[in-house]
């Protein structure tokens, strides 16, 4: 089923430049929820929901990395029960796609500090990355930011150099670009060319800082929930209309 377009203007997708890898702030579900009178957990519950049908869209574009904005490190200022719901929403995700995951030549990893995620949830994901280490590496890969910022994955990658440097496994005058990638969340993964803000915001709100130095932005006042097939389509068309430069000139 790879490269189905399906949705309002598939027809202009040049399915032959497709970004490799897209971003996403899944952003609005509140907002979505509040405009219908429902708790703010209904709103994650359909974004959750949406995201299950993106990921789909996307694999079966041909895109070969997903990563979402799921839960950041500053979201934990958010109500008990917001949290905790969006931790379940996780949860049953995830024990969901164990059973798929092999079936569908789905990987699944997470970026993020996973020490004050529960240990249910953090055994999950193991889980998860268990069946992803086996999996063909050409397979479609969601990446779940979960408990992640952008300023903390470069201070955790910092820290890990920093440590290899103190038992003479690195020299910090070898240290390049394409070295220090190979400590973030993301190592091994190339960066996004596209990074998709539905709900308006104009902002990058802490998500992946260094990855996105060359990234294409695409925003829409869409909220989460609302996201389609042709939302996408619109992003990709979008950014297949990019003069990208990375600095130089044409
Ligand atoms: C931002 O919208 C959304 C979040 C902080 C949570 C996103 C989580 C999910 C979609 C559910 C779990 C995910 C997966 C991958 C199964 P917001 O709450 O900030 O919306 P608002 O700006 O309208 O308040």
């Amino acid at each position: 089923m790879a490269n189905e377009l399906s949705g309002k203007l598939a027809g202009q997708v040049d399915k032959s430049r497709l970004p490799r890898h897209i971003a996403i702030i899944m952003d609005g579900n509140g907002r979505w929820a509040t405009k219908r009178g429902l708790p703010r957990t209904a709103g994650h519950k359909a974004g959750a929901e949406t995201f299950r049908k993106i990921a789909t869209y996307c694999k079966n574009l041909g895109v070969q990395y997903l990563t979402v904005y799921a839960f950041s490190t500053e979201n934990w200022k958010r109500s008990e029960t917001e949290v905790g719901a969006i931790m379940a929403l996780l949860k049953k995700y995830l024990l969901e796609a164990i059973d798929s995951m092999e079936k569908d030549s789905i990987r699944l990893k997470f970026f993020g500090d996973m020490t004050p995620i529960t240990p249910e949830l953090r055994a999950l994901a193991r889980e998860t990355d268990g069946i992803t280490k086996h999996l063909d590496r050409r397979d479609f890969q969601a990446n779940i930011c979960l408990n992640y910022g952008g300023r903390d994955e470069i201070l955790r990658a910092a820290r890990r150099f920093a440590a290899d440097c103190a038992a003479g496994i690195r020299k910090p005058e070898d240290l390049d670009e394409a070295g220090f990638s190979g400590y973030l969340d993301s190592a091994g993964i190339p960066d996004p060319e596209l990074i998709i803000r539905p709900s308006g915001e104009l902002r990058l709100s802490n998500f992946l800082l260094w990855q996105s130095a060359y990234s294409e932005f695409y925003c829409t006042d869409t909220l989460w929930p609302d996201f389609d097939e042709g939302e996408i389509n619109r992003a990709v068309a979008a950014y297949q209309k990019r003069d990208r430069r990375f600095g130089g000139v044409k």
